[in-house]
Formats: structure tokens, sequence, C-alpha cells
């Protein structure tokens, strides 16, 4: 994976109804090692790193690179959605294109945050680049996960193995103008 390429970044906060997408801060990284060292949040992500390794090696403000947003709730992260350029992907339809992943903390599952994150981040993807589409790969054990993209409209293109595990690689196509 790579960075998304020419955005302007860091782009304003984003708001949604309940939250605020923004870029990584240095008050987010006791939540960033929570989220990656979580076995929950890793179950169908190749488990999870070792939290003292993350102590170690998590400096500053994590993960702050163009196309990665911190999820706020009430003014503390809940998740981080990843929007990269997915040039070595294995399979040849998504080589190339935006990818969009996206980690939650456990306690924020099942509220919808996910869901109204995600649209508001490729919200913000479709007026950065304009008239892209985005792929997504995900377990299709991984049931949340699934129904999220179905949600977010992401369609089926294949699914392959990998990882040891069946994945699934859905693609959304660029919304266009009406009228
Ligand atoms: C994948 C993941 C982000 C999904 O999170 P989630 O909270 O289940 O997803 P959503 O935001 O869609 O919320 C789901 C539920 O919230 C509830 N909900 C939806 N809108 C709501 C609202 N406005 N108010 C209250 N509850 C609401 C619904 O019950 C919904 O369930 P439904 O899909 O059956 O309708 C989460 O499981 C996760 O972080 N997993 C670990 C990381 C991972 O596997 N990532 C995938 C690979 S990149």
């Amino acid at each position: 994976m790579e960075e998304l390429g020419s955005v302007v970044w860091p782009p304003e906060p984003i708001r949604t109804e309940r939250l605020v997408l923004r870029e990584p801060e240095t008050r987010d990284r006791a939540a960033f090692v929570e989220l990656l060292a979580s076995p929950e949040v890793h179950a169908y992500l190749g488990g999870p790193r070792p939290r003292a390794e993350l102590e170690r090696e998590l400096s500053g403000a994590p993960e702050r690179w163009p196309g990665s947003f911190v999820v706020d709730l009430d003014g503390a992260m809940i998740g981080q959605i990843l929007l990269r350029r997915a040039t070595g992907h294995r399979r040849p339809a998504a080589a190339g294109k935006a990818d969009l992943g996206y980690l939650f903390l456990p306690r924020a599952w099942g509220s919808g945050y996910a869901a109204e994150a995600c649209a508001a981040a490729l919200r913000w993807l479709a007026g950065a680049l304009p008239g892209e589409s985005v792929v997504l790969t995900t377990q299709t054990a991984n049931v949340a996960s699934m129904r999220l993209a179905a949600k977010l409209g992401f369609t089926e293109v294949e699914r392959f193995e990998a990882w040891g595990a069946e994945q699934w690689l859905g693609m959304r196509s660029p919304v266009t103008p009406s009228g």
C-alpha cells in the first residue's frame, strides 16, 4: 500500500452528525495503542501487535499520513479510517486503486459510527480525487465488515484465498453527478 497521491492534506476537520474526522494528534497515542493491540479488532486482520512493541515504537502523533483519519466522538478517538493506494494489490482488479480500510474500538461498535464516518471519508475522497473507484478487501468471515461494505455501496468483484482465509474484494464506482 502506498499513499493516495496528490491530495491537499490535512483537510479541514470533517464534521458529520455525531463525529469529526481529523488528522491524528499526539493526544490519540493511547487510543492507537489500544486499537492496534486489540485482539478483537484484529480477529480477522492477522492478529494484533504486541502492546509493549507499540508503546515503544508509536511516536508523537501516530499514523500521520495523507488518507489516515482519526474518527473522533466527543473529543476522543474511537477509530481510524485508512485511504491508501493499493499499488501492489495481489488482485489485478484492485491494483493501483484507492483502497478503504477501517478499524474501530470495540466499545464503539454497533452504533452506526463506522458507517457514518466511512461515508464521510468517501465523500471527501470523491471531492479530492474525482472519478476514482474505491476498493476494499475483507475476510468473508468478518460479518460486521461485510455488512458495512454493502451499506457503503461496495459490490463484489471476486472472492479469493489469501492469508489463510477467504477474502472478499469489493469495489465502489465513482458517484456521477446527476443533472
Ligand atoms: C468493521 C467494523 C468497523 C464495523 O463496525 P460496526 O459498528 O459494526 O458498523 P456500523 O457503523 O455499520 O454499525 C453497525 C450497527 O450499528 C447500529 N446502528 C446503525 N446506525 C445507528 C444509529 N444511527 N444509532 C444507533 N445505532 C445505529 C445498527 O445496529 C448497525 O447494525 P446493522 O448493520 O445490522 O444495521 C468493526 O467491526 C471493526 O472495527 N472491526 C475490526 C476491524 C476490521 O475488521 N476492519 C475490517 C477490515 S479493514
